[in-house]
């Protein structure tokens, strides 16, 4: 009698299992690679041919897993990317990093996932384990995931299996990596709990077993609200401190001196990237279905998205102090990218400043070392590309809003050459030598 259990975890052990990834993008690839190192057979699907036709050729399309990674992974010999999506039945173990995103309303949308378990289903065959890593609410893998992949006619337990297991990045940090985060697991059932940690822990360096795929699906969301309500407490204090003439970035810089029970949150200009603005959704979501009222996550993303608004305030009143016509300034917004040293811009409230400035201002340009250019994005394209700073075109700005600190950019001189810094990342307050007006935003 086969035992499809006992042979999945045999072809673990011995790094024979294939690793399938389905969603090659900033969390798949890097998972692939954690996998690819550990020794396994690795298969990347994903619907973008762009993609991958980059990996098949050795082509590098992110920047931040690292120079090398497409070359290094096509040269092993264990490892293809396909688009054709029959070849779900090849692998061992199936990985989801596909997009969850919100709908226009604002509702989890997990079509991508629904589209992505079909195929699945469509191949699924005895001994095979899908774990989900798309972040998403509480109840999601046994739901909507589990019914879908038993609709092929297999069974959970003795012919498939099925955990959820929410990914951890963090793009711009060097050092931190998918092999070396901790990675929370839960399976549906004993076996699946079994298989999922048996699989993690060949190429994580720490694997931590919860008891469900709920209390993993929430973890990772309540990771995720911790932040947005954080950086929305410290969103309001800055306008708070800002009214009472007081400088928020002192008072942080004094508050976290404390040893304990204080983690340190910095204000800026709103909320960005794939997650922080919008997981909490999907717990909101969850929660009102339920009958409960989450009013931190609410309360949290009217704060930060009033954030952007606020900074294009401060900078038609810091034009107007200095007698500037708003209306035929020119202003220069420093950083596209959601967070320093990276090129994602998704939901990035740089965006939202420059669609605010141009109903006040005569003229917007974006400078961004990491984004040479906008693309097509959930709100249209601004259409603008990047332009080169320089002491003489610095000067030729009534105004330069920094939304992103990436270090790349040199801040002496912006601070030395711009007429007016509107700072809303604190990044100019630590310099000796700014002789520009500096606002802080
Ligand atoms: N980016 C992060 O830092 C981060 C961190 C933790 C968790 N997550 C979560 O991970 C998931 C993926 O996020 P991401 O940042 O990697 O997104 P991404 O947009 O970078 O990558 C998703 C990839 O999936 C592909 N794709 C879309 N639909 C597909 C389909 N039906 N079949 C196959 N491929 C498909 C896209 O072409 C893209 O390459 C999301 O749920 C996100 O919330 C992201």
């Amino acid at each position: 009698m086969p035992d499809p259990r006992a042979d999945l975890l045999q072809r673990i052990n011995a790094r024979e299992a294939i690793v399938g990834v389905v969603g090659l993008g900033y969390v798949g690839l890097p998972l692939l690679r954690a996998f690819h190192n550990a020794g396994f057979p690795t298969l990347g699907f994903d619907i973008d041919p762009q993609k991958i036709q980059a990996l098949n050729a050795g082509r590098d399309y992110l920047k931040h897993p690292g120079p090398g990674l497409a070359r290094a992974l096509l040269d092993s010999g264990r490892f293809q990317a396909t688009d054709d999506f029959a070849r779900l039945a090849e692998p061992d173990a199936i990985l989801v990093c596909v997009p969850t995103p919100l709908t226009e309303s604002r509702e989890p949308d997990l079509s991508y996932v629904e589209q992505t378990i079909d195929r699945i289903s469509a191949t699924l065959r005895p001994g095979q384990i899908v774990v989900l890593e798309s972040t998403t609410y509480p109840g999601t893998t046994r739901d909507v995931v589990l019914p879908r992949l038993a609709a092929c006619g297999l069974t959970l337990n003795d012919q498939f299996f099925l955990a959820y297991s929410p990914e951890r990045e963090d793009p711009g940090t060097p050092g931190r990596t998918a092999q070396n985060l901790p990675k929370l697991v839960g399976g549906l059932d004993e076996p699946s709990g079994e298989l999922a940690i048996a699989l993690y822990a060949a190429a994580v360096d720490t694997v931590v077993p919860v008891r469900t795929p709920e209390v993993a699906e929430a973890a990772k969301l309540l990771e995720n609200v911790y932040r947005s309500v954080n950086i929305a407490l410290v969103n309001e204090m800055k306008v708070v401190l800002d009214s009472l003439g007081i400088d928020a970035w002192e008072v942080i810089d004094a508050a976290a001196t404390k040893p304990f029970g204080f983690a340190r949150f910095d204000p800026g200009p709103g909320m960005g990237g794939h997650c922080i603005p919008i997981d909490p959704y999907y717990l909101a979501w969850r929660a009102k279905q339920a009958g409960a009222d989450a009013r931190f996550i609410a309360l949290a993303g009217e704060v930060n998205n009033a954030m952007p608004a606020r900074v294009v305030a401060k900078t038609i009143d810091a034009l107007r102090a200095r007698a500037a016509d708003p209306a035929s300034a020119r202003v220069l917004v420093l950083g596209l990218a959601y967070k320093k040293n990276i090129d994602d811009v998704r939901e990035s409230p740089s965006f939202e400043i420059i669609r605010l400035l141009r109903d006040h201002a005569a003229h917007i340009d974006y400078a961004d070392p990491h984004v040479p250019s906008t693309h097509p994005g959930r709100r249209g394209d601004l259409g603008m590309t990047a332009v080169e700073i320089a002491p003489e075109s610095l000067a030729s700005y009534d105004a330069v809003v920094v939304a992103t600190d990436h270090d790349a950019f040199d801040w002496p001189m912006i601070g030395a050459h711009s007429r007016l810094v509107i700072d809303a990342r604190g990044r100019m307050r630590t310099l000796d030598n700014v002789v520009a007006p500096v606002v802080p935003a």
